[in-house]
C-alpha cells in the first residue's frame, strides 16, 4: 500500500476516492490497523476524526448523550456547513430526524414510524412487487440492453417511496431530478451547480413543492404517510412549515439514492460473482441472505458524523467537548474482526452484522423497506434473467455522503 495514514485520512474528505472502491478500502484498511481514531485535517473542510473500526463505530452511535447528531450530522466543505450553520441559527435551515438529538427527536421520529413498521410493509408489499414486475417489464422492452442504473434502478426505490407518501405519478420525474440533485452534490453530472448557494437552491426547490403538499393534505386528509406529517401534532401543535417541509425531504431522499445505488451494485457483485448468482438462482431461499450482503457490500452511506458533547477518549485519542467524529461505514463493513474473510461477496452470510443502516436510536427507519424493495426486484428479475454480463465499464458517483455505481452498462436476456 503506497500511502500514508494521512493520505488514507485525506481520501476521506475527497468525493472523488469514492469512484475507486478498490483504492479506497486500501485507505481504510490502513486505518483500520494502525490510526482507528486518525485526525484528518484536509483542505476546505473543518477539521474531523475518521473512526473506522466496527466496535467503535457501535460504541459512539450507542452512547447518543455523549455523542450528538447536532451540529455537524454529515460531511461538508467548510462554506457549505458555515452556512448550514448560518441558516439553522435563523431558523430557515433543514431540520430532519438526523439533525435532531433527544428529546426531540424520540418525538418526531414517531409521527413516521408506524407507516415503516411490519403491518405498513406488508400493505405495501403488493404496490412494491407491481413496481418491481413494471420494471423488469421495461428491462424486456429495452431489447438485450440498457444501462441498469439510470434506467432501472435509479426509478424504481423512488416510485416506491413517493407511493408511501402518496404523491401522484405525475410529480415522479420533477422529485427524481431534485433528490439526485440533492445527492450527487460532488458530482458534476448531477448538481445543479458548484457554490453552496446552488446546494441551497435545490432545498429551497423541495420546501416549495412541499409546502404546497402539506396545505393540500391538511385541508383533504388522505390515507398516506405525507398526511400523517401534515396532521402530526406535537404537544398539541402541528407541526412547522420547515419540520414538515423536513420531514417530507428526509423520506424522499433518505429513501432514494441508497436503495437505487444497492439495487445497481447488487446487480454488479452477481454480474462479477458468476458462482455467487449461480447458487441464488438454485436456491432462491437465500435471497434474504443475499439481499443484506448485497448491502454490507455496496454500504450506499458513506457516512454520518456525531459531535462530542463533553471531553472524552477514544482509543487513547483525546477528544474535546465539540470535536466531531465520522463514521465510515464502507469500513466498518469490512472489519476484520467482524466478517470472515470481508472482501469476499458470500450471498449465503449468516450472520451478517453490517452497519450500512446505522445503529441505535437513528437506525435507519426504513431498513425494512429497503430489504422489501430489493427483495422484490431480485425475486422479479432473477427467474427472468437468462444471462446477464457487462456491455461497458460501470462507473461511481463522486460523493462523500451517498452513491454507488450510477452507470452500469449490461447486456442480457429475459425470459
Ligand atoms: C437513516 C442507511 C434506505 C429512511 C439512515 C442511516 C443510515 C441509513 C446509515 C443513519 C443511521 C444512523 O445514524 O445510525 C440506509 C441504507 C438504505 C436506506 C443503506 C438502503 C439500502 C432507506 C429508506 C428509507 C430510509 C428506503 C425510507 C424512507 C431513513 C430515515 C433515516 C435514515 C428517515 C433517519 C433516521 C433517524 O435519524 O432517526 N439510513 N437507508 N432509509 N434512513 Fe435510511
Amino acid at each position: 500500500m503506497n500511502m500514508t495514514i494521512e493520505q488514507a485520512g485525506r481520501m476521506l474528505a475527497d468525493a472523488v476516492s469514492y469512484t475507486d472502491e478498490r483504492r479506497l478500502h486500501d485507505a481504510l484498511t490502513l486505518l483500520r490497523r494502525q490510526a482507528p481514531v486518525h485526525l484528518v485535517q484536509a483542505p476546505e473542510y473543518d477539521p474531523f476524526y475518521a473512526v473506522t473500526r466496527h466496535a467503535d463505530i457501535m460504541a459512539i452511535e450507542r452512547d447518543h448523550t455523549l455523542w450528538l447528531n447536532e451540529p455537524r450530522p454529515i460531511l461538508g466543505k467548510a462554506a457549505f456547513e458555515k452556512l448550514a450553520r448560518e441558516q439553522a441559527a435563523q431558523g430557515i435551515a433543514l431540520k430532519t430526524l438526523v439533525h435532531m438529538d433527544d428529546p426531540q427527536h424520540r418525538v418526531i421520529r414517531a409521527i413516521g414510524a408506524d407507516w415503516f413498521r411490519p403491518k405498513a410493509m406488508r400493505d405495501l408489499e403488493g404496490r412494491v412487487q407491481e413496481l418491481a414486475r413494471r420494471y423488469v417489464d421495461r428491462m424486456a422492452e429495452f431489447g438485450g440492453e440498457c444501462d441498469f442504473a439510470t434506467q432501472v434502478a435509479v426509478h424504481y426505490p423512488l416510485y416506491v417511496i413517493l407511493s408511501l407518501l402518496g404523491l401522484p405519478e405525475s410529480d415522479f420525474p420533477r422529485m427524481l431530478k431534485l433528490t439526485q440533485e440533492l445527492f450527487g452534490g460532488a458530482d458534476a453530472e448531477t448538481r445543479r451547480g458548484e457554490s453552496a448557494e446552488d446546494q441551497f437552491a435545490v432545498l429551497l426547490d423541495f420546501f416549495a413543492y412541499f409546502q404546497d403538499l402539506t396545505a393540500a393534505r391538511r385541508a383533504h386528509p388522505t390515507e398516506d404517510l405525507a398526511s400523517a406529517i401534515a396532521n402530526a401534532r406535537v404537544d398539541g401543535e402541528p407541526l412547522s412549515d420547515i419540520d414538515t417541509a423536513s420531514y417530507y425531504v428526509i423520506i424522499a431522499s433518505a429513501g432514494h439514492d441508497t436503495t437505487s445505488s444497492t439495487v445497481a451494485g447488487g446487480l454488479h457483485a452477481l454480474i462479477e460473482h458468476p458462482a455467487q448468482l449461480a447458487r441464488l438462482r438454485e436456491d432462491p431461499g437465500l435471497l434474504p441472505l443475499a439481499v443484506d450482503e448485497m448491502i454490507r457490500w455496496v454500504t450506499p452511506v458513506k457516512e454520518f458524523m456525531r459531535t462530542a458533547s463533553a471531553d472524552t477518549i477514544l482509543h487513547d485519542v483525546p477528544i474535546k467537548k465539540g470535536e466531531s467524529v465520522l463514521l465510515s461505514y464502507p469500513s466498518a463493513n469490512r472489519d476484520e474482526e467482524v466478517f470472515t474473510d470481508p472482501f469476499a461477496f458470500d450471498i449465503g452470510r449468516d450472520p451478517n452484522r453490517h452497519l450500512a443502516f446505522g445503529f441505535g436510536v437513528h437506525y435507519c427507519l426504513g431498513a425494512a423497506l429497503a430489504k422489501m424493495e430489493l427483495k422484490a426486484l431480485f425475486a422479479e428479475l432473477l427467474p427472468r434473467l437468462e444471462s446477464v454480463e457487462l456491455a461497458g465499464e460501470p462507473e461511481w458517483t463522486a460523493t462523500t455522503f451517498v452513491g454507488g455505481i450510477k452507470h452500469l452498462p449490461i447486456r442480457y436476456k429475459l425470459r
